[in-house]
């Protein structure tokens, strides 16, 4: 990929490129919590987005996209938007990074990238991370990492149509090879946790489901969430997020809230305190709770938060059919991958069984991706 990025800028703008890259993530547990002030588990895997990039001295931005063969150009004005989607991400970078007050000049990039799309490993985030790090170093912008984090957030939302919350972007940015870190998305305080579970393999198991209303649902389940923290604000006042809220609260609503924002908001509630559980499981090396918390969570977001679909509650029946240790839908949901965390003696049985079971069913193997927890954003 490499070779193949240097040769590509050097053929188009006549001179070498300097190198950046920047990763995709998984996430152990905590999902749909980040945007409500809640905590997060991610880390940064092997499969990212590497650019070359140099300024040009012009006020337009020229970047080549290798896996979508295509070539964009376009000014650093709000009117210029691109109408490429892959190129929005870029422009809304640039734009975010001038609203904080950075400077961004005129540059040439080309890209490329191994994140598969839309398998719910955050390829957005790791374009968007590669360049607001590049882009802050070479314009000498000295913007703090947790903002580079958030420009490619402020992106999504203003640019791009989702309301994510920061956990992709954060853990694109923060990741560091061998650790997960847990993040309070409220107050931003984190934690490297070293995950090496001796025994146990990490494995995705990628539906190659893509669901087209994927971002319109993800906004809809936001709205519940905050409806559902406004309610128990009136009771009390101390609740901003719904991680501020617990059970109890939550009942004392029941009957002024919907049943589908009772049940979203019931499911992130829960979900909070498993991260908790989880970390605290970890320091014990207690591998077995790790993954019952996995398998709850899949059934919250399963049957209370509604984003699976049927593809992925196969695959995690027959995790469980398996005696594969945890498993669960990863990331936004409708569709993408499952995480399994799966004893190594148990792990060629299981992939066996998955390809085989989900092709009858399904008319298509799963693929299957074995993730190295990595480094984030970083210069080559
Ligand atoms: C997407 C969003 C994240 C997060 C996850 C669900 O990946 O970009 O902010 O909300 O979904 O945990």
């Amino acid at each position: 990929m490499k070779n193949k990025i240097l040769e590509k800028f050097k053929t188009l703008f006549g001179e070498d490129g300097t190198l950046y890259m920047s990763s995709g993530r998984i996430n152990l547990i905590g999902e749909h919590t980040d945007y409500n002030g809640g905590y997060v588990f991610p880390g940064a895997i092997n499969f990212g987005i590497m650019a070359a990039i140099m300024p040009n001295g012009t006020d337009k931005v020229k970047v080549f996209s290798i896996d979508f063969d295509e070539f964009v150009e376009f000014g650093l004005q709000e009117e210029d938007k691109p109408n490429q989607q892959w190129a929005r991400y870029i422009f809304g970078v640039c734009r975010e990074t001038i609203k904080r007050g950075g400077k961004v000049g005129g540059f040439n990039a080309v890209f490329a990238g191994d994140v598969p799309l839309g398998a719910g490993l955050s390829s957005s985030a790791a374009l968007e991370s590669v360049f607001a790090y590049a882009l802050n170093e070479i314009n000498g912008n000295g913007i703090e990492k947790f903002e580079l984090a958030k420009i490619g957030q402020s992106t999504e939302h203003n640019y791009c149509g989702v309301k994510c919350g920061i956990m992709d972007q954060f853990a694109s940015i923060f990741g560091k090879e061998g650790s997960l870190i847990r993040l309070n998305c409220k107050t931003g305080e984190y934690k490297y946790f070293p995950f090496h579970p001796k025994g146990y393999k990490l494995v995705l198991l990628d539906t190659c489901v893509k669901h087209e209303l994927a971002s319109s649902a993800y906004n809809k389940r936001r709205e519940s969430c905050e409806r559902a923290a406004a309610a128990i604000k009136k009771n009390h006042p101390e609740v901003d997020f719904l991680s501020d809220a617990n059970r109890l609260w939550l009942d004392e609503v029941r009957d002024q809230i919907t049943q589908e924002d009772f049940l979203r908001a019931e499911y992130v509630i829960g979900e909070v305190q498993r991260v908790l559980d989880v970390c605290d499981a970890l320091e014990r090396d207690d591998y077995e709770t790790v993954g019952e918390m996995m398998y709850q969570t899949h059934f919250g977001l399963s049957r209370l938060y509604e984003v699976s679909c049927e593809e992925l509650d196969f695959l995690n029946k027959l995790a469980r059919k398996c005696d594969v240790t945890g498993s669960r839908v990863m990331g936004g949901g409708f569709g993408g991958c499952t995480i399994n965390l799966v004893k190594e003696e148990l792990y060629d049985g299981f992939i066996a069984a998955a390809k085989e079971q989900f092709a009858q069913r399904f008319g298509h193997e799963p693929k299957v991706y074995n993730v190295v927890i990595s480094d984030g954003a970083r210069k080559l």
